[in-house]
């Protein structure tokens, strides 16, 4: 893709006060229109088979994983210009906020989900303490027209606790970041096919990085 417009530092600095004040941050708009319209138009163009768990298991693992989540994936790599321009843009969004929070975020992974009519996804957790390297999730979400009532909605809950503190409708450019190991969430039944990019920011490995 041509060069495309990058967020304002104001938008970066809004985004590190609410994850500083809250642990998250919810922005009705956040890349350009233009990669958002180009992320839409892969990923629904995308066909069963090039996504991971699209086939129908019969083994146990697949039974208690399907009790849990009904999406199917696929990770974004940078061989393919719409994704590396995504990939790009979160490249500097990493530097944006480690920049301003000293969160030592290292690298960043993601996948498009699609959730066929009747997935969804239940209540968990993206990482536990001392157990992962993601530290911050984001979701971006690709669904144009999207109504109340197609369900699909991410619920975030209250850190160890049933409250829900905010209803996210998935609808075009909303953009969601929280701290991976502080929130459960989950996704509501979607009546419509649902599109949306989840990542993860990682710390880097220790057991990866080079003996100093
Ligand atoms: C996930 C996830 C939320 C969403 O993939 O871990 O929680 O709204 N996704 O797609
Ligand atoms: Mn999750």
């Amino acid at each position: 893709m041509k060069a495309l417009i990058q967020p304002l530092e104001s938008t970066y600095d809004l985004i590190a006060d609410a994850l500083a004040d809250r642990g998250y941050c919810i922005l009705p708009q956040l890349l350009p229109p233009e990669l958002n319209i180009a992320l839409h138009r892969r990923v629904a163009r995308l066909d069963d088979a090039d996504f991971q768990r699209a086939g129908i298991g019969r083994d146990l693992d697949f039974q208690l994983n399907n009790s849990v989540r009904q999406d199917q994936t696929r990770w974004l790599t940078s061989d393919n210009p719409t994704d590396r321009a995504y990939i790009d843009q979160m490249a500097d969004f990493r530097l944006a906020i480690n920049r301003r929070l000293f969160m030592g975020l290292f690298d960043y992974e993601s996948h498009y989900a699609h959730y066929p009519p009747g997935a969804f996804y239940k209540k968990h957790l993206d990482a536990f303490k001392g157990q992962s390297n993601r530290v911050l999730t984001t979701v971006l979400y690709l669904n144009p027209e999207w109504q109340a009532d197609d369900g699909g909605q991410l619920l975030i809950y209250a850190a160890d606790s049933e409250t829900v503190i905010e209803t996210v409708n998935p609808n075009f450019g909303t953009f969601v970041i929280f701290l991976s190991e502080q929130f459960p969430h989950e996704v509501v039944k979607s009546l419509r096919d649902r599109y949306s990019i989840a990542g993860w920011f990682r710390l880097q490995d220790p057991l990866q990085a080079p003996a100093i």
